[in-house]
């Protein structure tokens, strides 16, 4: 069969890396890729941000399989857009991508199906926002409503940080039109878990856990990123939490969402704040997540292809995953300047030394390629990755396949999986 990924960064690299050894597939490609999955699919041009591009792109390739990456495209309508064509397509409709799309849809859904969040205020004036302050106790997290790629969260200090946060994003100059409207939340502590489940509308299948490290510093320091790093173990969550999680939280958002007439197929990922009063919802992603998808994929045993299409074809159950009891992590490296603003075009050296390491891989996320060389060509740069049987030893090894790759301005976190390794 011939599938087609869309997509460009280290998740869409781990898909490709996953896909090809399904011996299910004939033919594989990529769009619009990077110069690492190029190594592994036949990349093709398309624009994410572009319906019609996409559809000539699945009138070129007449794809029988089409797995989606990132949030984008399955907002603007591409698995709508695709079905309606007769083209198998893994993930969400557009309508029931709003779980990501928008946060106060998201809440408000939370709160109609009682799944445990934060206690939230949705405001669309600096007016409500004063008001809904009053209710709160500082520290408040601000979020704008709609996409903003990692940049639509700010944790302020003081209800005076928080209102002039808010202020920003409605002025349109920090997240554009995504800030038109914003959610005020409590905010929780205990430590984050990604938790995703394969669902076809009805059931669901969970993935195994991960915990991603969202900030750009040692000691979760400094701003928000998209991920600078990843882990997943046997022991991240237990059964009886998995099951919990399980019946709780990621059966009542698809039961709900089907009730509500937006069925929800694909990858439904759980952001989580483990609390003192229990596991409750962040956010949620309609996709599979950017880096977690590089560790759990590592220790998938099972064809990825059977998987999605059962999802599709609404036969999802428990079995439809074979997991490896060993650990696996992915560590970012980052160009400089990463979260903020950086230059491109640096030239990558040591990745076969990498590579060479054992139960190593690295899974490029911003590169391009060019007679051979490899540059740099986006804010996260690869992700390396490592899988062995303890934690301990993968993190090791993917540390030691860190060291061997160089170009300027690299920089990643030296503290991956560590709160975990302390914990044991
Ligand atoms: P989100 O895009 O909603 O996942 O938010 C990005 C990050 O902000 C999360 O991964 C958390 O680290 C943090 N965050 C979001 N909501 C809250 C909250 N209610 N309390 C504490 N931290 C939060
Ligand atoms: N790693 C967070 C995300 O994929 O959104």
């Amino acid at each position: 069969m011939k599938v087609l990924v869309l997509g460009s960064g280290g998740r869409e690299h781990a898909l490709v890396w996953k896909l090809r050894q399904s011996a299910r597939i004939a033919k594989l490609y990529c769009a619009p890729g990077n110069g690492g999955i190029a190594e592994d699919a036949e990349c093709l041009p398309v624009d994410l941000k572009n319906l019609d591009s996409m559809v000539a792109l699945g009138m070129q390739v007449q794809p029988d399989l089409t797995v989606v990456g990132p949030e984008l495209p399955l907002t603007l309508g591409v698995v709508d857009e695709f079905t309606r064509r007769g083209w198998p397509v893994f993930g969400p409709t557009k309508a029931a991508a709003q779980l990501e799309a928008s946060k106060s849809f998201a809440k408000e859904f939370l709160q109609r199906h009682r799944i445990p969040t934060a206690a939230y205020a949705i405001c669309d004036s600096m007016e409500e926002v004063r008001e809904a302050l009053a209710l709160f106790h500082a520290p408040v997290v601000v979020k704008a409503d709609g996409l903003a790629a990692g940049k639509g969260v700010v944790i302020a200090a003081s209800k005076e940080e928080a209102a002039s946060v808010a202020a920003e994003m409605f002025s349109g100059k920090m997240v554009g039109e995504a800030g038109t409207r914003v959610v005020l939340e409590e905010c929780l502590k205990g430590d984050e878990l990604s938790f995703l489940v394969l669902s076809d509308g009805e059931r669901v299948a969970p993935l195994v856990a991960a915990q991603d490290h969202k900030r750009v510093g040692d000691g979760d320091t400094g701003p928000n990123t998209g991920g600078m790093g990843a882990y997943s173990t046997v022991d991240i969550v237990d059964d009886k939490m998995r099951d919990w999680l399980v019946n709780h939280i990621a059966k009542p958002v698809v039961e709900g969402m089907k009730a509500e007439g937006a069925e929800y197929k694909g990858v439904l990922y759980c952001g989580l704040m483990m609390t003192a009063r229990g596991p409750m919802v962040l956010e949620f992603n309609c996709r599979f997540g950017d880096p977690e998808t590089q560790p759990i994929l590592m220790r998938l045993e099972s064809d990825l292809v059977d998987a999605l299409e059962a999802s599709i074809a609404g036969r999802v159950s428990e079995g439809d995953f074979k997991w490896s009891g060993d650990a696996a992590v992915c560590v970012v490296i980052a160009s400089g300047g990463y979260p903020g603003t950086y230059e491109v075009g640096k030239n990558i050296v040591g990745l076969d030394a990498a590579a060479a390491i054992e139960g190593v891989k690295v899974f490029h996320a911003g590169t391009s390629n060019r007679d051979g060389e490899f540059y740099t060509a986006g804010g996260r740069v690869l992700g390396v990755s490592a899988r062995a049987a303890e934690l301990e030893t993968a993190v090791q090894q993917a540390y030691r396949a860190c060291e061997k790759i160089h170009f300027e301005g690299a920089h990643y976190r030296r503290d991956i999986a560590g709160r975990a390794m302390k914990k044991s």
